[in-house]
């Protein structure tokens, strides 16, 4: 690669590129080479909209020719292990240099559109700096998640010791998937009650598995059932963007699944699967036999046991409607939050601008204790105390009172009492996997579905996915654990669609999770279950810093606010199988960012 394209045509678009001044360049350069941190308002006033909370709506590429060609830099401007953002005429594209090759692609992420430059390229693809989802550099095909598409991908040409890009109309302007989607040819014999692979659940495990059977060739029959109204969406931004409407989160449009032939049967509860049979039997009644069966069922949010649980106006949130919902009542009102959970915290960080007051009423003494540790826990409330959200900790709710069927007061075991016109429960949840009780499918103590490394459960034939199950994570020499998140999900997805068709491949990811809130994105990879102590590096109370969870002497996991691209970065060496020592970190920590790092490098012992 980096060489010449196949057959010179002629140059429709010619554009001398002129290199921008050395501070924005400087701007620009990857952090492999010369990152500059994005920057952050620390002690501001709240900002929900962050920037990577925004969908990308618009192709970035505008007034686009049938073929376009530029002349993007000089040959010495990138180094080996470098990328840059260069300029076509019609938009950007992203150049990288890599063992003396070239590479250009999509210079956004096409999960929430983060600019890939500062991200972190590494062995053969870019990791966002975001979220953390993974692009090939040679195909531009996505990896690892979050994200359903891939990028487009560019040829590069080197002329005269310049760089030059050529893109077609194409490839510049149609959302990219990895493969071609196969066309479904079973359904002239078809069967309303028989389907070759049945997906019980349409959340990001179920979707991710049906468009990858569907890019891998699969041409049989497939239906993801839902028990929700909606076709798949984005159900992480229904605790931080919480007003938007549906059709700003649906993942996928309905001509997609009409094009692709994957059939969704929404408000669809399965009740029971016969595995003897190969027949799942609907709520309703209705029987449906399969071939294949994915079972990506999520989890169930715990409701509260209290006095008074049933008055209105107390939520999970678990649908647009219930985050559209909360946000209206929440206006000029009360909130009460119980559970400081993830869901628990993102949703009081985005009422403080709506809300008269909110209140978080939490077991524990610090937020995210168990999961962040202490002191990042007591960072994160000092954020929230500063933007007015008041905590009630180590109590819990004893009743809800009511007024004409209407929640008015929350009364707390410590005797306290909050007005309250709404109030939000996040006090976690249990797996979706009740119905599957008597039905001989593998299913632990806890009520998860145990699968292997191939996202297989113990019945041939039955795959799970997601939330709902425990797999063995190679990370942590393949203990069971059970992540429940939205990168994790779609991993899931796409193995357990790769073993349905007999592909035989293990999952190998490394887990990579954000919360955002206050318009600040707190990023978090590896499995730190059981840290015995953290290390960090920079300044907690500025909410820039770069938290290292260490167990006996390595590196599990780490957490970052306003410290990107350390995450990305960290999460590749773990993808990468090197360990990192916890007295590597420590050096690195003990001489700032001079200090050594090879251990993120690989360069050194
Ligand atoms: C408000 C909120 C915010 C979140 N924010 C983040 C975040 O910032 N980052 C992050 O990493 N993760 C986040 N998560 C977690 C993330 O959304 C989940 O990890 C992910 O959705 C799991 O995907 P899944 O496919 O396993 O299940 P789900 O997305 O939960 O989908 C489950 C599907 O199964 C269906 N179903 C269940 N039972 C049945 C049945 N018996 N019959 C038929 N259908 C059934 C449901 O209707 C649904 O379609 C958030 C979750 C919530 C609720
Ligand atoms: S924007 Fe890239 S993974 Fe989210």
């Amino acid at each position: 690669m980096g060489g010449c394209f196949s057959k010179p045509k002629p140059v429709e678009v010619k554009i001398e590129v002129v290199l921008p001044e050395k501070e924005r360049a400087k701007e620009e350069m990857s952090p492999n080479g010369k990152a500059s941190p994005l920057v952050y308002k620390v002690n501001g006033t709240a900002r929900h909209y962050h920037l990577e909370e925004h969908p990308i709506t618009i192709n970035p590429y505008q007034n686009v020719k049938d073929v376009v060609e530029a002349s993007v830099c000089h040959v010495k401007d990138l180094e080996n292990g470098q990328m840059r953002e260069v300029d076509l005429g019609c938009g950007k594209a992203l150049l990288i240099k890599e063992n003396g090759d070239y590479y250009a692609m999509g210079h956004k992420c096409p999960h929430y559109g983060a600019p890939l430059v500062k991200g972190v390229l590494s062995k053969g693809r870019v990791r966002c700096p975001w979220h953390g989802a993974c692009f090939s550099i040679g195909t531009g095909d996505i990896e690892d998640f979050p994200g359903l598409d891939s990028l487009p991908k560019f040829q590069v040409k080197i002329e005269k010791e310049k760089v030059y890009i050529r893109a077609s109309k194409q490839a510049l302007l149609t959302q990219r998937r990895t493969k071609v989607m196969a066309k479904c040819i079973s359904l002239s014999n078809y069967n309303i009650s028989s389907t070759n692979v049945l997906i019980i659940g349409a959340g990001a495990a179920g979707l991710v598995c049906a468009e990858t059977l569907r890019q891998e060739g699969f041409s049989d029959r497939i239906v993801m059932c839902t028990m929700d109204r909606h076709l798949p969406y984005d159900r992480p931004k229904l605790s931080k963007s919480m007003d938007s409407h549906l059709d700003q989160i649906t993942l996928r449009p309905k001509e997609f699944f009409r094009t692709n032939d994957i059939e969704v049967l929404t408000e669809t509860q399965v009740a029971a699967v016969d595995i003897k049979n190969k027949i799942a039997v609907f709520k309703d009644g209705f029987k449906m036999d399969y071939n294949k069966l994915l079972i990506a069922t999520g989890n169930t949010p715990k409701a509260l046991s209290c006095k008074g649980k049933e008055v209105e106006n107390v939520f999970n949130i678990r649908t647009p409607e219930d985050a559209n919902r909360v946000v209206k009542l929440a206006s000029s009102k009360n909130a009460v939050i119980v559970g400081a959970s993830f869901l628990g915290m993102e949703v009081a960080a985005y009422l403080t601008e709506k809300a008269h007051s909110v209140s978080v009423v939490e077991l524990e003494e610090v937020p995210f204790k168990k999961f962040f540790g202490e002191k990042v826990g007591q960072a994160l409330m000092k954020m929230f105390e500063n933007n007015r959200v008041k905590f009630y900790m180590q109590t819990e709710v004893s009743e809800l009172r009511e007024q004409e069927g209407k929640l008015k007061e929350v009364v707390l075991k410590s005797g306290k009492v909050l007005r309250a016109d709404v109030c939000v429960i996040g006090i976690g949840a249990s797996p979706a996997t009740g119905f599957l009780k008597q039905s001989g499918i593998n299913i632990d103590s806890k009520g998860f579905i145990v699968v292997n490394k191939m996202m297989q459960t113990n019945i041939p034939g039955v795959f799970a996915a997601g939330d709902a199950v425990t797999f063995p994570l190679a990370l942590r020499n393949n203990k069971k654990v059970n992540i429940p998140h939205w990168q994790m999900a779609h991993m899931h997805g796409r193995i357990a669609a790769l073993n349905m068709l007999a592909h035989g491949t293990e999952i190998s990811t490394v887990p990579y999770l954000w919360t955002a809130v206050f318009g600040k994105s707190l990023r978090y990879a590896g499995h730190g279950e059981g840290f015995d102590d953290v290390v960090f590096q920079g300044d907690l109370d500025e909410l820039k810093f770069v938290a290292f969870y260490t167990k006996n002497e390595e590196v599990i996991a780490v957490a970052s606010m306003n410290y990107d691209p350390i995450v990305s970065k960290v999460a590749e060496v773990m993808a990468s199988g090197r360990a990192i020592r916890k007295r590597d970190v420590e050096l690195f920590v003990r001489h700032g960012k001079t200090g050594d790092m090879s251990w993120l490098t690989g360069k050194g012992s």
